[in-house]
This record gives C-alpha cells, structure tokens and sequence, in this order.
C-alpha cells in the first residue's frame, strides 16, 4: 500500500424483505396503534424475513447488488466482514463463512462482527486496518445484516414495534484518487451497564440464563445514551478534522427512533436536511440501519464524488461510533 491511499467505498447495496408489515398490523395483533408508534418513533413498517429466508439469504442478495455496482468480482475479494447479532448459526460458523461459500470468494479470509447496531460503523474501520495493513490489499465487502424479528418479543410492545429485518453491503477498494475515500473512524464503547439493551440466552453464570434468546431494552436509558453518542460523535469529526458544518453533505445516522435523531440533530451545527432517514419505511435494523441508508442514499443520485458523509450509530454494549467517508 502506498503511503496516499486510501479505502473507499466503490459499491453500496442493499434489500429489504417483500413482506411489510405496517404499525396497523401489528396494532390488531397488541395493545398499540399507529399513532402512538409513528409519534413515538417515526415508523410507519418494517419488513418482515419471510419463514424460508435467512440471514445469509439476505445477506447475499445486498453483496450481489454491491458487488455488481463496483464491479468486482467476488472471486477477487481479500475479506467478507459481516456485522451481525442474529446469525444463521448460533456461534459458528459465521455468517461471513456461509456468505463467503456463496459468494464463491475464493481468496477472502471472512469473519463476523459483533457490535450490534453499531456493528457497520466497526466493521468499515476494521476492514480499513486490514487493508491498509495487507499491502497490495483485493476489494473487501462489508456487510450488515439483521433479522430483529427473530429475537423481538413480538408480546412486547415496548421493543417489537421499533424493529426490522434486512441487509446493507458496501464494497471497499483502495484509491490514490485525491479527494476520496474514509478520512477517520471514531470507536467507542461503554460496557458496564450490558443489561440496557441485551438479548437474553447464552452461557454467562452471573446473573445465570433463565430466559430466552429474545431482545430486552430500557428504553429511556438508551433514548438518553443514544442523543449523546450521537452528537458526540459527529463534534468528534468537526473538531479533530477541522471541518465546518458546511462541509459536511450528509450524516447518515443509525435509524432508531426519529425523535432521537433529531434531539441529536439540535445538539449540532449542521443543518437538519442534511441528516438522511429512512426510518419511517424500514424501521431499526441494527447492523443494517447505516448500511442500508447508505445504498438508498448513494442510490438516489444525490451524493457525488468527494461529497463527506459522516456516519454516526449506537447500539447494545452499549457501544457507539462513526466513520467520515469522503464518498
Ligand atoms: O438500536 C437501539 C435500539 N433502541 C432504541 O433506539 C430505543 C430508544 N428508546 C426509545 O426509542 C423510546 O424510549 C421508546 C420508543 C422505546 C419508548 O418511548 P418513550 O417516549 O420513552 O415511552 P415510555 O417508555 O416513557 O412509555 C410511555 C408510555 C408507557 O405507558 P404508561 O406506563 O405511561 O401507561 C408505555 O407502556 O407508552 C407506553 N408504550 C406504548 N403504548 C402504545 C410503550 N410502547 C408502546 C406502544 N404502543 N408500542
């Protein structure tokens, strides 16, 4: 690797389950209503992994599409990084080891992420560390992928109305173009509170597993925590890369709950159409959330060449993070 490159990204995709299931399905199913949940969240559906999907399905289908608009070829890829906290398999194999057989990446060394809804945010900045340390680096494809609606207590209302299914996947290539590529990446966590926002199961002894694999929140705990990290991140990236407000195009920020990106939003100088949200037709996705936004952004034809996007996301850890990119 060259001294002046750097890793950026070459291709975005993403999918989104068929089945949509709107806040009045699941009003005649629970004591809520589309009021409640679009004031309370600013979603309006999610889509739903139908019964004979899995993670990896909807995994392969957002690489594909990255894939295609990058112009490489699986075969060529030197990584396959997966962000995921509900996987195929319960522990192993990783879903970047089922999506590499798929794929037929024959050359790629694969490996699952786990930071939960901030999952994409640390896989771009680990697959970067990779690249720039593997001189003469092949392409990496990054993907986050999520399907909520298996671990969501569905009697639940406070957790089940918030989340979704889906896949984001971006392609990473190295590029001595001047003007491009990710500038820094910001990583933080937070652990000594893990039962905020947990997903019940596993094989810790203290306190010891009673429940089921399903998802538990405090939900004004992380309201709280989120607006903070949120903000806080994106200060992080003006301050230490002397950027004015007007030099950022785009935050694309982890699609939780609208009122959280915009208390985040009046915490920072950047103006408000700036922050892209797809929450009102995808819901949380987890992992998926940034990625996802991404492709649909990159997609709709208004970013350009060099324009900045700052990513910003929390999630379970709790951990929290962002990645400058100049797209
Ligand atoms: O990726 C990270 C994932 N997590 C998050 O981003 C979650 C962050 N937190 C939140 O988004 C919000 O805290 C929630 C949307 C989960 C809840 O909103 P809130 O304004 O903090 O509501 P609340 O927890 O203070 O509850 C207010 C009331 C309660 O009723 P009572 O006790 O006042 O009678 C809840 O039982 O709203 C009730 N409630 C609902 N009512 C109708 C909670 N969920 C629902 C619902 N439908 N789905």
């Amino acid at each position: 690797m060259k001294s002046e490159q750097r890793v950026k990204i070459s291709g975005t995709g993403g999918y989104l389950p068929a089945r949509r299931v709107t806040n009045d399905d699941l009003a005649a199913e629970l004591d809520t209503s589309h009021d409640w949940i679009v004031s309370h969240t600013g979603i309006c559906a999610r889509h739903i992994m139908a019964a004979d999907e899995s993670p990896c399905d909807m995994a392969e289908r957002a690489a594909r599409v990255a894939l295609e608009r990058a112009g490489v070829a699986a075969a060529d890829l030197g990584y396959i990084i997966v962000a995921t906290t509900t996987q195929d398999y319960s522990g192993f194999p990783s879903t970047a080891c089922l999506l590499q057989g798929r794929l037929g990446a024959t050359q790629a060394g694969a490996l699952d992420i786990s930071a939960a809804c901030t999952g994409f945010v640390y896989s771009l900045e680990v697959a970067r560390g990779l690249m720039h340390c593997d001189r003469g680096a092949r392409p990496t494809l990054v993907v986050g992928v999520e399907a909520m609606s298996r671990i969501v207590d569905w009697k639940d209302r406070n957790t089940c109305v918030l989340f979704g299914d889906g896949a984001g996947a971006a392609v990473l290539e190295l590029t001595s173009e001047a003007g491009r590529g990710i500038l820094a990446s910001y990583l933080r966590a937070e652990g000594s509170n893990p039962d905020t926002l947990y997903c019940g199961g596993g094989l810790r002894t203290q306190p010891p597993v009673t429940e089921a694999r399903l998802a538990h929140m405090n939900g004004r705990v992380v309201f709280g925590f989120a607006v903070k990290a949120m903000a806080e991140v994106v200060l992080h990236f003006l301050e230490t890369l002397q950027l004015s407000p007007e030099q950022v195009s785009f935050v694309v920020p982890h699609q939780a709950n609208i009122r959280i990106l915009q208390a985040a939003q009046k915490r920072l100088p950047i103006a408000p159409e700036k922050f892209f949200m797809n929450i009102a037709e995808v819901a949380n996705t987890s992992a998926a959330s940034i990625p996802l936004a991404l492709a649909e952004l990159d997609r709709s034809g208004r970013l350009r060449a060099g324009d900045l996007v700052i990513t910003t996301g929390f999630g379970a850890g709790l951990t929290y993070g962002g990645n400058a990119i100049l797209w």
